[in-house]
C-alpha cells in the first residue's frame, strides 16, 4: 500500500521548471492508469451532480494493461483536442474529456486549453472497460500539468467525476470506493485494501466474446435507469453492505470457498437489476451466458467452488481461479462456441506518473480553490 503522497512534489524536474512566463510555453504530464474489475458493483448514484454512488463497491486492480495519458495545457491554443488511440476524438468521448478538463482547470485557476493524447494496451473495441483506466490516467495527468498537488486520495475523489470506477483505477491491488455519508461528498475515494501482491495465487482469466455489443446507454445513463425503474434495486442497495463485508473478509483470508459465491452472487444480482430495469439492459451475448454455466458445472463437478465468474457491463466475462487451476478452467472455457479468446491476468498495480512534469507558463490564471 502507498503513503498518501504529492506525486508533483516527487516529479516535477528542476530543468523543465526553469522556463519562464515571458514565452508561452506549454505545461504537461503524463500518467498511466490500470483498468480494474468489480467483486462488488458500483451501480447508481446518489448524488449526480457530486459523483457520489449509492452503494460502496470493491475491484480488483487488473495488472498487464494500462490507459497512458499525456496531458499538455498550451496557453497559445484555444481549444481543447483529443487524441485517443490515434484517432481524433469528437461527440461523445470528446465532451467527457472536455468536461473533466473544465474541472481540473476551475480547481487550478486557469483558462488554458489542453492537448490530450491517450492510448490504451489493449483494443477500445476489446470491449474491456476503457472508462476506468482513461479517466484515472486523465485525472494524474491533468492535475500534475495543471500544478495541482493531489494526494493519491484527492487523485480518486476528483477521478470519480469522469467515471466512478476510475476512481478505484488510482490503487493497485484489491480497492475500496467507499461511497460515504457526508452530503458534499467529500469522504467519497478510494483506498487500498489489500496490495497486488496479497495473492499471488489467486488468477483472473478474461474470456473475450466474439460480437460484443457496443454499449447503446452509457453507464452512467443507465444505472440511474436501474434506479429509477428496477423493482429489485432497493433490495439490492440493502444486501450489498454485507456482501462487501463477507468478499473483503474473504479476500483478507484469501478464502476461495467463501469468496467464489459471493462474487457469483453478486454478479447475479447486479445482472437481475440490469435485466429488470427498463428498457432492459442486457449485456450478455449466448456465448457469455454459456461461460457462466460453464464455470457453474466446473464448481458442480468439482464439488467445491473452484472458479467465480464476473462481468462489468460488457459481454466478456472474468473468472477467477487458482494459479493451479487455472489450465483446467482455462482449456473448459476457452472451447466454447463464440470465445474469441482468454488472457490470464494478475492483480496488478495502480496509476502512476510517467516521466517528468514539465512546468510551462500560464495564460488567463484565476485564483485556484481547493480539490
Ligand atoms: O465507472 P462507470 O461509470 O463506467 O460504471 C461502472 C459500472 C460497472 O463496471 C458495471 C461496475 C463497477 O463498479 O465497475
Amino acid at each position: 500500500m502507498r503513503a498518501r503522497r504529492s506525486v508533483a512534489d516527487k516529479y516535477c524536474a528542476g530543468p523543465f521548471a526553469a522556463v519562464t512566463a515571458a514565452r508561452p510555453a506549454p505545461r504537461a504530464a503524463t500518467y498511466e492508469a490500470p483498468p480494474n474489475i468489480a467483486l462488488v458493483k458500483y451501480w447508481g448514484m446518489r448524488d449526480r451532480a457530486r459523483a457520489v454512488p449509492y452503494n460502496s463497491s470493491l475491484s480488483v486492480t487488473l495488472g498487464r494493461f494500462r490507459s497512458r495519458t499525456r496531458v499538455a495545457f498550451d496557453p497559445t491554443r484555444d481549444e481543447d483536442e483529443v487524441e485517443i488511440n490515434g484517432a481524433r476524438a469528437t461527440g461523445g468521448p470528446r465532451e467527457g474529456v472536455v468536461r473533466f478538463l473544465d474541472r481540473v482547470r476551475e480547481r487550478a485557476g486557469t483558462a488554458d486549453a489542453a492537448v490530450v493524447m491517450s492510448d490504451n494496451n489493449f483494443p477500445t473495441a476489446s470491449g474491456l472497460a476503457s472508462s476506468a483506466s482513461g479517466f484515472a490516467a486523465l485525472a494524474g495527468a491533468a492535475s500534475l500539468a495543471a500544478g495541482l498537488r493531489l494526494s493519491d486520495r484527492d487523485l480518486s475523489r476528483l477521478a470519480r467525476f469522469g467515471s466512478g470506477s476510475a476512481s478505484r483505477s488510482v490503487y493497485g491491488g484489491f480497492v475500496e470506493w467507499q461511497a460515504g455519508h457526508r452530503a458534499d461528498g467529500s469522504d467519497c475515494y478510494a483506498r487500498p485494501v489489500y496490495p497486488a501482491d496479497h495473492w499471488p495465487e489467486l488468477v483472473d482469466v478474461v474470456v473475450f466474446v466474439e460480437g460484443a455489443p457496443v454499449k447503446e446507454v452509457r453507464s452512467a445513463e443507465a444505472m440511474q435507469a436501474s434506479v429509477a425503474t428496477s423493482p429489485l434495486y432497493a433490495r439490492r442497495l440493502a444486501g450489498v453492505p454485507g456482501r462487501l463485508r463477507a468478499i473483503r473478509g474473504a479476500i483478507g483470508r484469501r478464502d476461495t470457498a467463501r469468496l467464489f459465491p459471493l462474487v457469483m452472487e453478486e454478479c447475479d444480482n447486479f445482472r437481475e437489476v440490469c435485466e429488470t430495469t427498463r428498457p432492459s439492459l442486457d449485456y450478455l451475448t449466448t456465448t457469455s451466458r454459456a461461460l457462466l454455466g460453464e464455470v457453474r458445472a466446473l464448481n458442480r463437478e468439482a464439488g467445491r467452488p473452484v472458479a467465480a465468474y464476473t462481468h462489468d457491463a460488457g459481454a466478456h466475462v472474468h473468472v477467477f481461479t487458482l494459479a493451479r487451476h487455472v489450465r483446467r478452467v482455462r482449456t473448459r472455457l476457452a472451447h466454447l462456441p463464440g470465445v474469441r479468446s482468454t488472457l490470464i491476468v494478475r492483480p496488478g498495480p495502480g496509476g502512476h506518473v510517467v516521466g517528468p512534469v514539465v512546468r510551462g507558463s500560464s495564460r488567463g490564471r484565476r485564483r485556484s480553490r481547493p480539490v
